[in-house]
């Protein structure tokens, strides 16, 4: 190295933890943070502020262990504002990274620039079986992925998909991608034991008949 020269930053990089609901993913997350903490690095948690489900101030697993996080909502200011805000740490876990717009991509790979290790969990697939929003990219990117299965409520199978159930029935394609909720909507499927309901939620208005 030339005598004068800055030391070269050193770049970080992107853990994913994806899967089904109920396959662990916010557990795994939690035991990363803390073998982290463990080796004394200060560790941001931060979470989408949609996911209100049982805190709006903590990430928590099904198996209701939580951990205080920063709740971010979606606008590009708040996401972008995490760059400032994670100077000061050395890791940075993201739990339900999937809810996230686009400018979480540009974000995260800032982090990894600027040295910082990214841990992000999220779903891989939404409820129609079809990749979840910037997840794809993420995976892409990451330098490791860890996918994690459930077991198909059904049959007891692994499972890798998430089954939602609306008044107990399969939910229709059409439906919202965005439902926050646990047991109450979803449970984990194989893929033999996974419904789609593919019916229109209305019927096509019907052109040039007399
Ligand atoms: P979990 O992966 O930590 O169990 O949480 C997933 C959250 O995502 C939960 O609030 C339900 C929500 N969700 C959607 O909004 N749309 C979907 O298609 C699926 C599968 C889950
Ligand atoms: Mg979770
Ligand atoms: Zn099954």
């Amino acid at each position: 190295m030339k005598i004068g020269a800055a030391t070269p930053i050193k770049k970080g990089r992107l853990e994913v933890v994806c899967g089904s609901m109920f396959s662990g993913k916010t557990e795994e997350l939690m035991r990363k943070i803390k073998r982290s903490e463990y080796a004394r690095q200060r560790v941001l948690v931060l979470k989408p502020q949609i996911d209100n489900r049982k805190s709006v101030t903590c990430i928590v697993s099904h198996d209701g262990r939580s951990r205080t996080a920063h709740a971010l909502d979606s606008s590009d200011v708040a996401i972008q504002s995490v760059i400032e805000f994670a100077q000061a740490f050395d890791v940075i876990g993201i739990d339900e990274v999937q809810f996230f717009p686009d400018e979480i991509v540009r974000v995260i790979g800032k982090l990894i620039e600027m040295g910082k290790h990214v841990v992000a969990a999220g779903l891989d697939l939404d409820f129609r079986g079809e990749p979840f929003g910037i997840m794809p990219y993420l995976l892409a990117i990451a330098d490791d992925v860890l996918k994690l299965k459930a077991i198909c409520v059904v049959c007891a199978k692994d499972a890798h998909q998430t089954q939602r159930l609306v008044n107990g029935q399969p939910a229709r394609y059409s439906d919202p991608i965005i439902l926050v909720g646990a047991e109450d909507f979803y449970e984990a499927r194989c893929r033999n034991c996974f419904v789609i309901d593919r019916t229109p939620s209305v019927l096509p208005v019907t052109q040039g008949l007399v």
